[in-house]
């Protein structure tokens, strides 16, 4: 049997990894973007491979619709179909709102949210043409909760959560599921940047009293992208630890 393509945006950081092994273990050929020339792709193709795994790469910026497009269209010729997309890329530029400059605001919007655009905008017709397929979007509890010192990455990760309702209506009928993903505090990079004091205050907030682990959430959306979960659309998926109860 020919294997499901899925590609996954932003897919050398912490949760990006732990979402390819997760969706490789579970039988999907997984194609790994990144930046165009991103400095670590070498060595974290090294080390997946030391831990067998085989992943395609697709290099593009996903705040540039063309350059998404021309993404697609080359992986599409390459390796097939593109059945399952995972919109996982994302960056911080924290900041208290009054010393939030537009740069913050603009890069975490185009990054977090322009690029759902960009790059779902061209897998989601020839999935609906094709009767399967899955979107899953990672965003995150401070889009649902709101948190200080992020008004751009709760705004961008809560325009996704729209997103992720009106586009499941669109093609709920043609065998296509478009889900969200609410991650609260998980252990990457990305959480270890916040200054020890205010992670630790934050910790302490978590009912569960730890980090998220990436594997947790590299879990559910392997679990999203298989058939099983054909019934599941338009919904928000939270994996906090109980940070936040909706
Ligand atoms: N609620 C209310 N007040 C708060 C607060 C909070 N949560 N956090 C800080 N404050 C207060 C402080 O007590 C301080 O008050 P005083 O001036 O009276 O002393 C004031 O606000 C300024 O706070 P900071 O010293 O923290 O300000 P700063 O400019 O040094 O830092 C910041 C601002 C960078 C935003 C910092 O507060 C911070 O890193 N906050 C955490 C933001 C966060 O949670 N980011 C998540 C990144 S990971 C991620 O996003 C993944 C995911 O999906 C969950």
């Amino acid at each position: 049997m020919v294997k499901r393509v899925a590609l996954v945006t932003g897919a050398m950081g912490g949760l990006g990894t732990a979402i390819c092994k997760a969706l490789a273990q579970n039988g999907f050929t997984v194609a790994a973007n990144c930046l165009p020339n991103f400095e670590p792709k070498a060595a974290w193709l090294t080390k997946m491979k030391s831990e067998g795994f085989d992943f395609l790469v697709t290099e593009a910026d996903v705040t540039d619709y063309d350059a998404c497009a021309e993404m697609i269209n080359h992986l599409e010729t390459t390796a097939g179909p593109v059945d399952v997309l995972v919109n996982n890329a994302g960056i911080t530029r924290d900041a208290v709102f009054k010393k939030m400059n537009k740069g913050q605001w603009d890069s975490v919007l185009s990054t977090n949210l322009d690029s759902v655009f960009n790059v779902t905008h061209h897998v989601l017709a020839g999935m609906a043409e094709r009767g399967w397929g899955r979107v899953i979007n990672i965003s995150s509890v401070n889009g649902i909760k709101g948190q200080f010192g992020q008004a751009n990455y709760s705004a961008a990760k809560a325009g996704i959560l729209g997103f992720t309702k009106a586009i499941a209506a669109e093609v709920a009928k043609k065998g296509v599921t478009v889900n969200a993903i609410a991650p609260g505090y998980v252990g990457t990079d990305m959480v270890m940047a916040i200054k020890q004091e205010v992670r630790d205050e934050i910790v302490a907030t978590i009912p569960m009293g730890r980090l998220g682990k990436p594997e947790e959430i590299g879990g559910l959306c392997a679990y999203l992208a298989s058939d099983l979960a054909g019934y599941m659309t338009g919904a928000t998926l939270n994996i906090n630890g109980g940070l936040h109860f909706s």
